[in-house]
């Protein structure tokens, strides 16, 4: 290794050549971007428990990440809609590369333990994660609707009238499917016309078309599409999957702050499927 000399240090004092700008009138060009004093203030742990800052920062930035996949998830609908598959296809891999950012979150909170949790449960009351609106649009796009789930929030006009635009939209998987049928797959014509507001249900004559696709050239882009589909269901998967392990290890059976059964309501529902015939269709490989 060369040795440095400290005359070859390069000057970053504010002044020389190539040292960034630091002086501003008012806020930095940063701030004005990033808003990171406003994200700073709004981390307001209920209580003194040296555990809750981390599971509140946690919590919210699994939020900023649930919006920014919901986003990507819809970007990838409306193009398929528009059969623009370029398109689709980018923001399903994006999608792809957020969800396992959101995936790596639950390390700060994975292990704590029920005397930990307990020092700041009890704060937050009836607080859940289950009544989280982003995570409800999520599942809707996955074309996990729910009519019940939406009733949960009738207190809350605005979010109401969201979630009820979700639930009679065609999900993301509807609009794959659609654009497999233009495509020529034999994809039923009462899943394409089911009842968008009901929670899909799996059916032999999608089955079929994803294992036409599977059969054909592996490298025709419907198999990538088909592949990226199965990343996102896994990436659910295994977000379900560690949320049920942080949940058992951090408080066991004991019922949810929301009001549920606790770990047995989050076991059944982590285990729902998603996209279900691209799992099947394998069998037929
Ligand atoms: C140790 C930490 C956590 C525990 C013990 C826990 C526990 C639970 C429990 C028991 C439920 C069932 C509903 C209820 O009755 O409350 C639930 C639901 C939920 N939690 Fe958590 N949670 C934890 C962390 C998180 C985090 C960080 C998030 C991120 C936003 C989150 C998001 C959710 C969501 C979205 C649901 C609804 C799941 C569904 O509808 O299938 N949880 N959680």
């Amino acid at each position: 290794m060369p040795d440095l000399q400290p005359q070859d240090e390069p000057d970053l004092d504010a002044g020389s050549e190539g040292c960034p700008f630091l002086q501003f009138d008012g806020p930095t060009p940063y701030e004005d971007y990033v808003h990171a004093s406003l994200l700073g203030s709004l981390q307001r742990p209920l209580t003194n428990d040296p555990n809750e800052p981390a599971f509140l920062v946690t919590t919210q930035v699994m939020e900023l990440w649930f919006h920014l996949i919901v986003h990507e998830w819809r970007t990838a609908r409306d193009a398929f809609a528009k059969d623009d598959f370029d398109a689709a296809l980018d923001a399903l891999a994006r999608s792809c590369r957020s969800h396992r950012a959101l995936n790596g979150c639950w390390a700060p909170i994975a292990a704590l333990t029920p005397a930990q949790f307990n020092g700041f449960r009890a704060a937050f009351g009836n607080a859940s994660g289950f009544q989280s609106t982003s995570y409800r649009h999520l599942e809707f796009l996955l074309g996990d609707k729910s009519r019940s789930m939406v009733n949960a929030h009738r207190g809350d006009p605005a979010v109401h009238a969201e979630l009820e635009q979700a639930l009679s939209s065609p999900s993301l998987y509807d609009e794959v499917l659609g654009y497999l049928q233009r495509r020529g797959l034999p994809v039923p014509e009462q899943v394409l016309r089911r009842d968008l507001t009901l929670g899909y249900r799996p059916d032999p004559g999608v089955e079929e078309a994803w294992r036409l696709v599977y059969a054909g050239p592996q490298h025709d882009p419907l198999v990538r599409l088909a592949e990226l589909l199965t990343e996102v269901a896994e990436l659910v998967l295994r977000w379900r999957g560690d949320h049920v392990l942080a949940t058992r290890r951090a408080m066991g059976a004991r019922s949810g702050s929301g009001g549920t059964a606790g770990l047995a309501w989050l076991e059944k529902r982590s285990v729902r499927p998603v996209f279900p015939e691209l799992w099947t269709a394998r069998s037929h490989a």
